[in-house]
């Protein structure tokens, strides 16, 4: 039973996924990455993927959803049911919920850090300070549990209430300002930054690329970033999809949103290195990265309180407008399988998630360090979950990758793809092979740099997918066209 309904507007879908994908991911996720990995290789890696990676795979989970439109672990079954293929790729669906489920909760906390400095900047509080004294009120910010746990709870409650009450359709309006002044306030910023502080170190910083600079689990997380960015391989997407109007072109829209995407990082990167290296901050200091700088820049210019005060409410509609897109796949999977309303699964869905923050706020604070994660994984809960993101979207990915490239046969990829043969024979190579290939790679190239008992689960995973893979080919081989 689809219990789907479509989105009328044919723009809906670019702009609901435009606002999956813009959001912390690109503002403090990519920054930050980039500067603890040293710049430029980590960049090349990054869009390399989005590119030969990211964006075939953008359309194989748009078109999954659309092709089902379902929920997407009922619509995984739906589809594995039609194709006669091995029950075993609904571990995609079942792999995104876990996905969400885990970003869903450090995503809240971090942008709890946007509520704490949208307050700083409207009060005033920071007009004036100098480098030191922002960096204080940060550190004093991440001591202080109680006040994380406040601003972590007011952001979930709110994308909670928002996808419940089933408004989050309607924040499609309010995207077209938010998506637009984001961008202009970042332009604003980046000029200021190339007129008070270092452009020419941010640029060399980010567009030099050295391979060699690159640590194996840099390779790592600049794939799971490119992933991350684009909200892929978790079902956000294919959540979206099975709304989307039927007749528009799956190619162009999510080349579109690869290029939007890419270029708000791009600014927010220039801006916040241009800043960092002016400052003589340094550029490898962590997830801290953007809440100290951006404020050290708002502190300085003119009408600094009012412009810093609206980045960070449009930070926080960015934000929202992805946390809803994590919510989604997981409450609409809760509602069609087990009948339940929807303020209860994303009851459900948001309680278990911010239960699961606690962590992420204590990794700042209390659990820093002597933790059980440090003994076993040598890192903080917080950067445990993180890596198991990293590991679990391009795997998430990659599955979708083949399942979309072997088992959907060609009429019906025509149907979505809408685009001529050529276009549908390169994209067909490029899910078939060339990502699982360039996933596989640096699956295996980090393998040495991660924890001995992590190696079993992958190979596990990929003896799976490699096992349903075949019977999907075998299965399906004489419906190829
Ligand atoms: N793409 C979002 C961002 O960059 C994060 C996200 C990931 C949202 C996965 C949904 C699904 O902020």
């Amino acid at each position: 039973m689809s219990t789907h309904n479509v989105w009328t507007h044919k723009g809906t879908f670019l702009l609901a996924a435009v606002g999956s994908a813009v959001g912390l991911g690109n503002l403090w996720r990519f920054p930050y990455l980039t500067g603890e990995n040293g710049g430029g290789a980590f960049i090349l890696i990054y869009a390399l993927t989005i590119f030969a990676v990211g964006i075939p795979i953008l359309i194989a989970e748009t078109m999954l959803g659309r092709a089902s439109r379902r929920s997407p672990i009922m619509g995984m079954r739906f589809l594995t049911r039609c194709h006669n293929t091995s029950r075993a790729w609904e571990s995609i669906g079942w792999l995104g919920a876990a996905s969400a489920f885990m970003i869903l909760s450090f995503y809240s906390v971090i942008a709890g850090w946007a509520i704490h400095y949208t307050w700083q900047m409207l009060t005033g509080s920071l007009v004036g300070a100098d480098a030191e004294m922002i960096g204080e009120g940060f550190d004093a910010l991440l001591a202080a549990p109680g006040l994380l746990t406040f601003y972590h709870t007011l952001f979930i409650v709110a994308s909670g209430l928002i996808v419940g009450m089933g408004v989050h359709k309607g924040i499609e309006s309010g995207l077209r300002i938010i998506m637009p002044a984001l961008f202009a306030i970042l332009l604003v910023v980046l000029v200021y930054g190339i007129a008070n502080g270092d452009f020419a170190a941010a640029a060399s910083f980010l567009f030099t690329f050295n391979i060699a600079d690159l640590s194996l689990e840099g390779w790592l997380a600049a794939m799971g970033q490119s992933f991350f960015t684009l909200s892929l391989g978790m079902g956000a997407i294919m959540a979206y999809g099975a709304y989307m109007n039927s007749e528009v072109s799956l190619t162009r829209t999510a080349i579109a949103i690869a290029i939007v995407d890419t270029s708000v990082a791009m600014v927010a990167g220039l801006a916040i290195f241009s800043l960092v290296f002016g400052a003589g901050l340094s550029p490898g200091q962590g997830p801290g990265l953007m809440f100290v700088t951006l404020p050290l820049a708002f502190a300085e210019m003119p009408f600094g309180a009012l412009v810093g005060g609206v980045f960070f409410i449009l930070v926080l509609g960015a934000a929202i407008s992805s946390s809803i897109s994590l919510i989604e796949p997981v409450a609409a999977y809760l509602v069609e399988r087990f009948d339940m309303t929807r303020p209860q699964a994303v009851a459900l869905m948001v309680v278990a998630s911010w239960a699961l923050g606690l962590l992420t706020v204590a990794s700042f604070n209390i659990w820093a360090e002597g933790t059980l994660f440090h003994a076993l994984a040598g890192r903080s809960p917080f950067e445990f979950i993180e890596l198991l993101t990293n590991i679990f979207m391009p795997l998430g990915g990659l599955l979708i990758a083949l399942f979309a490239g072997w088992a959907l046969t060609h009429s019906e990829v025509m149907k979505e793809m809408r685009t001529s043969e050529t276009w549908f024979m390169i994209w067909r190579f490029l899910v078939r092979f060339v990502a699982p290939a360039a996933v596989s790679f640096v699956f295996l190239r980090t393998i040495p740099q991660v924890e001995g008992y992590l190696i079993p689960t992958i190979g596990a995973l990929v003896i799976v997918g490699a096992f349903a893979a075949g019977r999907t080919f075998l299965a399906d081989g004489h419906q190829e066209g």
